[in-house]
Protein backbone atom coordinates (compact mmCIF):
# COMPACT_ATOMS: atom_id res chain seq x y z
CA UNK A 1 0.00 0.00 0.00
CA UNK A 2 1.23 3.39 -1.14
CA UNK A 3 2.08 6.50 1.18
CA UNK A 4 -1.35 8.32 2.40
CA UNK A 5 -1.04 12.22 2.01
CA UNK A 6 -3.08 13.45 5.00
CA UNK A 7 -4.09 17.50 3.94
CA UNK A 8 -5.31 19.17 6.97
CA UNK A 9 -6.42 22.83 7.60
CA UNK A 10 -9.23 24.81 8.40
CA UNK A 11 -10.45 25.30 5.44
CA UNK A 12 -12.93 28.42 6.76
CA UNK A 13 -13.80 28.16 3.49
CA UNK A 14 -11.84 25.86 1.17
CA UNK A 15 -10.11 28.00 -1.36
CA UNK A 16 -9.30 27.31 -5.13
CA UNK A 17 -5.21 27.05 -3.71
CA UNK A 18 -6.39 24.72 -1.38
CA UNK A 19 -7.69 22.26 -4.14
CA UNK A 20 -5.01 23.06 -6.20
CA UNK A 21 -2.53 21.43 -3.22
CA UNK A 22 -5.08 18.52 -3.04
CA UNK A 23 -5.73 18.03 -6.58
CA UNK A 24 -2.01 17.70 -6.81
CA UNK A 25 -1.64 15.24 -4.28
CA UNK A 26 -4.43 13.23 -5.61
CA UNK A 27 -1.94 12.66 -8.51
CA UNK A 28 1.09 12.46 -6.68
CA UNK A 29 -0.33 9.83 -3.65
CA UNK A 30 -2.30 6.98 -4.15
CA UNK A 31 -4.61 8.26 -1.59
CA UNK A 32 -5.59 11.84 -0.05
CA UNK A 33 -7.42 12.25 3.42
CA UNK A 34 -8.53 16.12 3.16
CA UNK A 35 -8.93 17.02 7.00
CA UNK A 36 -11.01 19.88 8.23
CA UNK A 37 -10.19 20.59 11.73
CA UNK A 38 -10.48 23.46 14.42
CA UNK A 39 -7.97 25.73 14.73
CA UNK A 40 -7.92 27.45 18.08
CA UNK A 41 -6.34 30.51 17.71
CA UNK A 42 -8.75 31.14 14.55
CA UNK A 43 -12.83 31.96 15.07
CA UNK A 44 -14.40 30.24 12.63
CA UNK A 45 -17.18 31.51 10.06
CA UNK A 46 -18.24 28.09 9.17
CA UNK A 47 -19.10 25.16 11.55
CA UNK A 48 -17.15 22.38 10.80
CA UNK A 49 -19.63 20.13 9.50
CA UNK A 50 -20.60 23.29 6.97
CA UNK A 51 -16.43 23.38 6.10
CA UNK A 52 -16.53 19.24 5.55
CA UNK A 53 -19.72 19.60 3.60
CA UNK A 54 -18.35 22.59 1.26
CA UNK A 55 -14.75 20.54 0.79
CA UNK A 56 -16.71 17.02 0.60
CA UNK A 57 -18.64 18.50 -2.87
CA UNK A 58 -15.40 20.76 -4.01
CA UNK A 59 -13.27 17.30 -4.06
CA UNK A 60 -16.23 15.08 -5.38
CA UNK A 61 -14.55 14.74 -8.77
CA UNK A 62 -11.35 13.51 -7.41
CA UNK A 63 -11.77 9.75 -6.74
CA UNK A 64 -8.87 9.12 -4.51
CA UNK A 65 -9.53 11.30 -1.88
CA UNK A 66 -11.89 11.24 0.83
CA UNK A 67 -12.86 14.25 3.26
CA UNK A 68 -13.48 13.81 7.36
CA UNK A 69 -13.37 15.77 10.17
CA UNK A 70 -11.59 15.93 13.33
CA UNK A 71 -11.42 17.26 16.51
CA UNK A 72 -8.01 16.51 18.82
CA UNK A 73 -4.69 16.09 17.94
CA UNK A 74 -3.86 15.88 13.93
CA UNK A 75 -1.05 13.62 15.11
CA UNK A 76 -4.13 10.89 16.27
CA UNK A 77 -5.89 11.54 13.18
CA UNK A 78 -2.40 10.74 11.00
CA UNK A 79 -1.72 7.28 13.13
CA UNK A 80 -5.31 6.48 12.68
CA UNK A 81 -4.87 5.90 9.38
CA UNK A 82 -4.56 2.68 7.40
CA UNK A 83 -0.84 2.23 6.31
CA UNK A 84 1.68 4.51 6.80
CA UNK A 85 0.39 8.81 6.50
CA UNK A 86 2.36 11.84 5.45
CA UNK A 87 0.85 15.32 6.27
CA UNK A 88 0.72 17.20 3.14
CA UNK A 89 0.94 21.46 3.46
CA UNK A 90 1.01 23.83 0.33
CA UNK A 91 3.38 26.64 1.37
CA UNK A 92 2.89 30.05 -0.58
CA UNK A 93 5.96 31.97 1.05
CA UNK A 94 8.43 32.34 3.81
CA UNK A 95 6.25 33.71 6.31
CA UNK A 96 4.00 30.10 5.27
CA UNK A 97 7.41 28.41 6.36
CA UNK A 98 7.56 29.80 9.90
CA UNK A 99 4.49 28.88 11.16
CA UNK A 100 4.42 25.21 9.37
CA UNK A 101 7.79 24.35 10.17
CA UNK A 102 7.06 24.84 13.92
CA UNK A 103 3.77 22.69 13.59
CA UNK A 104 5.63 19.94 11.50
CA UNK A 105 8.36 19.46 13.92
CA UNK A 106 5.64 19.09 16.77
CA UNK A 107 4.05 16.73 14.96
CA UNK A 108 7.37 14.92 14.34
CA UNK A 109 8.42 14.89 17.78
CA UNK A 110 4.62 13.82 19.37
CA UNK A 111 4.27 10.92 17.02
CA UNK A 112 7.07 11.08 14.35
CA UNK A 113 4.20 11.77 11.53
CA UNK A 114 6.57 13.37 9.01
CA UNK A 115 4.90 17.01 6.75
CA UNK A 116 5.90 17.24 3.42
CA UNK A 117 5.60 20.71 1.28
CA UNK A 118 4.48 21.59 -1.41
CA UNK A 119 4.63 24.49 -3.24
CA UNK A 120 1.57 26.58 -3.88
CA UNK A 121 1.10 27.46 -7.59
CA UNK A 122 2.24 31.13 -8.29
CA UNK A 123 -1.71 31.31 -9.60
CA UNK A 124 -2.68 31.13 -5.76
CA UNK A 125 0.09 32.21 -4.08
CA UNK A 126 -1.63 35.85 -2.40
CA UNK A 127 -4.71 33.46 -1.88
CA UNK A 128 -6.04 32.60 1.67
CA UNK A 129 -9.55 31.93 3.20
CA UNK A 130 -8.96 34.68 5.51
CA UNK A 131 -8.42 37.66 2.74
CA UNK A 132 -11.74 36.10 0.66
CA UNK A 133 -13.39 36.04 3.72
CA UNK A 134 -12.28 40.17 3.99
CA UNK A 135 -12.77 40.75 0.66
CA UNK A 136 -16.52 39.08 0.59
CA UNK A 137 -17.55 41.00 3.80
CA UNK A 138 -16.93 44.38 2.31
CA UNK A 139 -18.50 43.31 -1.24
CA UNK A 140 -15.69 42.52 -3.11
CA UNK A 141 -16.06 39.89 -5.78
CA UNK A 142 -14.17 36.61 -4.87
CA UNK A 143 -15.88 34.60 -8.16
CA UNK A 144 -12.46 32.19 -9.47
CA UNK A 145 -10.64 32.37 -6.16
CA UNK A 146 -13.60 29.96 -4.55
CA UNK A 147 -15.26 27.57 -6.21
CA UNK A 148 -18.84 28.87 -7.26
CA UNK A 149 -20.83 26.67 -4.11
CA UNK A 150 -18.58 28.40 -1.90
CA UNK A 151 -19.09 31.44 -3.09
CA UNK A 152 -22.75 31.54 -2.63
CA UNK A 153 -22.07 30.02 0.71
CA UNK A 154 -20.23 32.94 1.66
CA UNK A 155 -23.40 35.04 0.33
CA UNK A 156 -25.84 33.39 2.52
CA UNK A 157 -24.01 33.71 5.30
CA UNK A 158 -23.15 37.39 5.21
CA UNK A 159 -26.94 38.17 4.43
CA UNK A 160 -27.60 35.96 7.89
CA UNK A 161 -25.28 38.55 9.66
O1 LIG B 1 -5.49 25.89 7.67
P1 LIG B 1 -4.67 26.10 8.91
O2 LIG B 1 -5.43 26.99 9.89
O3 LIG B 1 -3.28 26.56 8.64
O4 LIG B 1 -4.55 24.66 9.60
C1 LIG B 1 -3.99 24.52 10.88
C2 LIG B 1 -4.33 23.14 11.44
C3 LIG B 1 -5.85 22.95 11.52
C4 LIG B 1 -3.72 22.07 10.56
C5 LIG B 1 -3.72 23.06 12.87
O5 LIG B 1 -4.23 24.10 13.68
C6 LIG B 1 -3.95 21.71 13.54
O6 LIG B 1 -3.25 20.76 13.27
N1 LIG B 1 -5.00 21.65 14.41
C7 LIG B 1 -5.37 20.44 15.10
C8 LIG B 1 -4.89 20.49 16.56
C9 LIG B 1 -3.42 20.13 16.65
O7 LIG B 1 -2.97 19.04 16.30
N2 LIG B 1 -2.62 21.11 17.13
C10 LIG B 1 -1.19 20.96 17.27
C11 LIG B 1 -0.49 21.39 15.99
S1 LIG B 1 1.28 21.13 16.09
Amino acid sequence: MGLTALCPGTFDPVTNGHLDIIGRASQTFETVVVAALENPSKQAMFTLEERVAMLKEACSGMSNVTVVSFRGLLVDLARSQEGDAAIVKGLRAVSDYEYEIQMAQMNHRLAGVETLFMPTSPKWSFLSSSLVKEVAQLGGNVSGLVPDHVRTALDDRLEER
